[in-house]
């Protein structure tokens, strides 16, 4: 079973960020949007290295929306050959422990509605399917987005 180190983002990884990501992708993304998450909020961002490899990233951004602090998980990836062994959770939780620490009311993503995989790992992680967002996708495919809210995890948490 691989013990891959989490660690946060760091600049010279951001050419394999963007090779994993895009392995994964149903539309590409060019390197500015990598770029406009990583330089402006690089403490969200997590990599799991493998003997120094990358074998796994989560990209993530936090900003006031209106009332409240929102967290917004962007980009999430690991290496098809390490997938199965919790790696995507260590990142994840990295990511959102990172943005409770800062704060965050609520962390948001969208992922495509038939992506099993993605399904099933949020809402084992604890996030909600609240929005159906059609033909959010260029591909013209639509999106489920979910929610997660620290404070109802931390009253969860505090009642067991
Ligand atoms: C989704 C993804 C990040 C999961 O990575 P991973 O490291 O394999 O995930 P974990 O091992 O931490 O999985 C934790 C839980 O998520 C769920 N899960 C993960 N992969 C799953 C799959 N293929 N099918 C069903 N459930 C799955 C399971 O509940 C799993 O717990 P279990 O192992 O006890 O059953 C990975 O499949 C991936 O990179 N997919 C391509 C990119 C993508 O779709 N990203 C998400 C969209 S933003």
């Amino acid at each position: 079973m691989p013990h891959p180190q989490i660690q946060p983002y760091s600049s010279e990884y951001l050419d394999d960020i963007c090779k994993l990501i895009e392995k994964d992708l149903s539309e590409p993304y060019s390197k500015y949007v990598y770029r406009y998450f990583l330089h402006q909020w690089p403490q969200y961002s997590y990599i799991a290295l493998l003997d120094g490899r990358l074998i796994g990233a989560i990209v993530s951004k936090q900003d006031a929306r209106k009332n409240r602090i929102r967290g917004y998980i962007a980009m999430l990836a690991v290496d098809k050959n390490y997938r199965g062994h919790g790696i995507a959770t260590q990142l994840a939780n990295a990511s959102i422990q990172a943005m409770r620490e800062n704060s965050a009311d609520e962390i948001v993503l969208e992922t495509e509605v038939d992506n099993e995989a993605a399904k099933s790992f949020y809402e084992h992680l604890g996030f909600s399917r609240y929005k159906r967002l059609y033909r959010y996708y260029l591909n013209g495919r639509d999106a489920f987005r979910y929610i997660f809210l620290p404070e109802k995890a931390l009253s969860i948490s505090a009642n067991k």
